[in-house]
């Protein structure tokens, strides 16, 4: 069955709209665990401009299922990420800029400092994921130096898809995923994926887990988060919400 993981730097968002405590990101961990979600995941970006340093602690702390850390290869990031141990460490670009996580990871051209990363993480005994786009050369430079997962970066299929054209991306992420589960690596995707596009993806042959923050918290604006969150898994499980 495919796994849902729920990002919740869109709740640290708000809160830091105000800067003062509310709506709190722990709390919103629990919610989403309790409507039956597989992972929480929050990015601790470089700006801080969302996750603080405190919430991946207390997330540490009070997560029950998986903690997966989205965090750069900054060296001062993965101190943290060393301190805090997450179950998963999500290997993302970041750019000061940029509203999100724009494209993926370029494993092939930062092939030493990925690997380096990745080693010392592993070796802490967080597992790693590569956020990539799904092309082959990006599944071979994560398989020549050892990392057993990526999350295929699933933003070109979204933006095809509200365009009513995904065919092409939806193709491709297909056969990536088929190509990467032959290399013996794990399979997640994410980015940009909603209520209207998650469907097809949660069918892919080989997919392990949906990692979805945006949508699922705009939706729980309107119909609270243990609803969005149900709603959700509903799509993936194919139950009724
Ligand atoms: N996966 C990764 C690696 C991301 O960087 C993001 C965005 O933070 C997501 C998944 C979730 O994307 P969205 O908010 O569009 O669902």
């Amino acid at each position: 069955m495919v796994k849902l993981g729920v990002n919740i730097d869109h709740i640290a968002t708000l809160r830091q709209a105000r800067g003062e405590f509310d709506p709190d990101p722990i709390m919103a961990a629990r919610l989403c665990e309790q409507a039956g979600c597989d992972s929480i995941v929050a990015h601790l970006r470089e700006d801080r401009r969302h996750i603080q340093d405190r919430d991946i602690v207390l997330l540490r702390k009070t997560v029950k299922t998986r903690f997966n850390l989205e965090m750069s290869l900054e060296a001062g990031i993965v101190k943290v990420a060393l301190a805090v141990k997450p179950d998963q460490a999500t290997l993302v670009p970041e750019r000061r800029q940029e509203l999100t996580t724009e494209g993926g990871l370029d494993v092939k051209r930062h092939l030493k400092r990925v690997k380096k990363v990745s080693q010392v993480l592993m070796d802490a005994g967080i597992d790693v994921s590569l956020f990539i786009a799904p092309v082959k050369k990006q599944i071979d430079a994560t398989a020549s130096i050892g990392v057993k997962a990526i999350e295929l970066h699933t933003g070109s299929y979204a933006h095809a898809f509200a365009d009513r054209l995904a065919i092409d991306e939806f193709t491709q992420i297909k056969a990536m995923t088929l190509y990467a589960r032959k290399l013996g690596i794990t399979v997640n995707a994410g980015h940009g994926l909603n209520y209207d596009n998650t469907f097809a993806i949660a069918r892919v042959k080989g997919m392990a887990e949906l990692n979805i923050g945006h949508a699922i918290m705009s939706r729980a604006v309107f119909v609270g988060l243990k609803q969005a969150v149900c709603e959700m898994i509903a799509i993936i499980r194919r139950e009724k919400a």
